[in-house]
């Protein structure tokens, strides 16, 4: 049985699994967390802690090629990632919920693709989260009755450390919205195998600089807060999704035409 859709994000997803299980599966980049499936409603649906069950696992460090290619191996077509971020842009505030539309990579040291070797091949990412889906998180975000944003540029930094206030500041000059660690090269890899991509992310914090420090501590604690909307907005997404995907969006022929 193939699996359709997937949820890429923290732990503590499990709960909204019925009749769970956990399978292994290798990959040529290495074994990625067992992957949860389940049912939400009625659909089978596919989880992966991004940062491995209990969170041991840094961002910079996450085999992202590994997670991505097991979805796929499961079937999986559609991904919803959950991010957690920090507010470049001063209007957005600590519980927001943002559906980015475009994507800076600022990361420095990450396999960035499955594509190393002949033949050469440039995906597109014009549109680099899938329209579709986007549209589906958007409408679910605005029902749910939470603060959210439905255009944004998020930018991807290496971490693990948080960013210096000149480096935000920086950014903020570029238009830049939101800041995460996690988003690359998930979204490059999700499309490099043609698979719908696009991402919830919630605000943890102001960026640095624009709030006096930064704590992890922090980013957990409005994590819990939003957790209850993230999960709303989550369940009431997967039941709006159409079973088959329209072929209308770039995400399933990405490969078209990319190849030399
Ligand atoms: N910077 C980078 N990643 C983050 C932040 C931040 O301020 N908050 C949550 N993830």
């Amino acid at each position: 049985m193939k699996i359709k859709i997937a949820i890429i994000g923290g732990s503590g997803f499990e709960k909204l699994f019925a009749e769970a299980q956990r399978i292994r599966i290798g990959t040529p980049y290495g074994i990625p967390p067992p992957i949860l499936t389940g049912k939400i409603g009625d659909r089978d649906v596919a989880f992966i802690p991004r940062h491995g069950y209990g969170h041991s696992i840094p961002p910079h460090k996450v085999n992202y090629r590994a997670n991505i290619y097991a979805l796929h191996e499961v079937g999986v077509e559609r991904i919803i990632a959950i991010n957690a971020v920090g507010a470049i842009n001063a209007k957005f505030k600590p519980g927001d919920i943002v559906i980015p539309h475009d994507i800076v990579d600022f990361t420095k040291s990450r396999p960035l693709t499955f594509y190393d070797n002949a033949p050469v091949t440039h995906i597109d990412f014009s549109k680099p989260y899938c329209p579709e889906l986007r549209e589906i998180l958007i409408r679910k975000a605005s029902e749910a009755g939470v603060r959210s944003w439905d255009h944004a540029v998020i930018v991807c930094t290496e971490g693990p450390r948080f960013e210096t206030p000149a480096e935000i500041e920086m950014f903020r000059r570029l238009g830049f919205d939101v800041v995460g660690m996690t988003s690359i090269p998930e979204a490059i890899l999700a499309r490099e195998l043609e698979m719908c991509y696009a991402s919830l992310c919630f605000v943890s914090n102001m960026a640095a600089g624009m709030q006096e420090r930064l704590t992890p501590l922090e980013v957990m604690e409005i994590s819990r807060r939003i957790n209850l909307y993230v999960e709303q907005i989550i369940i009431e997404a997967i039941k709006a999704i159409p079973l088959e995907r329209s072929g209308n969006c770039p995400c399933a022929q990405a490969l078209r035409e990319a190849r030399l």
